[in-house]
């Protein structure tokens, strides 16, 4: 975990998109930034489509979703199943890794409520 990471996305997420530092150094020191972008429309390595799907694309999918908090807390936690992605054709990876070894179930949940309120934000 470089620090060159956090600054380089401090100065540019966390700014254009209006977003909370303090969650984006949270997602950041977790790495999930590895494979998510926070805004849409970006590419992953050498263009091609990015590993994780983007942060807004993810509250949009699961706006009005009552459980969505809980679930998704679940699914980061524990990894998606790749026999049932949800993002399938829309991103290159096809499943999500197991997330508990590098982030709390407290901090998990705080991350995803932050996640699904992305949009709320303009
Ligand atoms: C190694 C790459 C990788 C890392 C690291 C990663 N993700 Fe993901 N994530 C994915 C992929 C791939 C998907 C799409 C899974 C699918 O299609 O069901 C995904 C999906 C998601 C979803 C949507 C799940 C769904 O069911 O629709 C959320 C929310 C999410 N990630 C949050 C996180 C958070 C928070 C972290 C850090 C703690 C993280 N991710 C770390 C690759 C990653």
């Amino acid at each position: 975990m470089g620090g060159v990471w956090v600054m380089v996305l401090g100065a540019s997420a966390a700014h254009a998109a209006g977003n909370d530092d303090a969650m984006v150094k949270l997602a950041t020191t977790s790495g999930c930034m590895t494979c998510h972008h926070i805004e849409p429309g970006a590419t992953g390595p050498n263009g091609l489509a990015p590993i994780g799907p983007a942060w807004k694309d993810v509250a949009a999918k699961y706006k009005g979703q009552k459980d969505a908090a809980k679930q998704l807390t679940a699914t980061v936690l524990a990894g998606s199943n790749p026999y049932e992605s949800h993002w399938k054709g829309k991103v290159s990876g096809l499943a999500m890794p197991p997330n508990k070894v590098a982030i709390n179930e407290a901090d998990a949940g705080k991350l995803v409520q932050w996640i699904l309120a992305l949009n709320d934000k303009k």
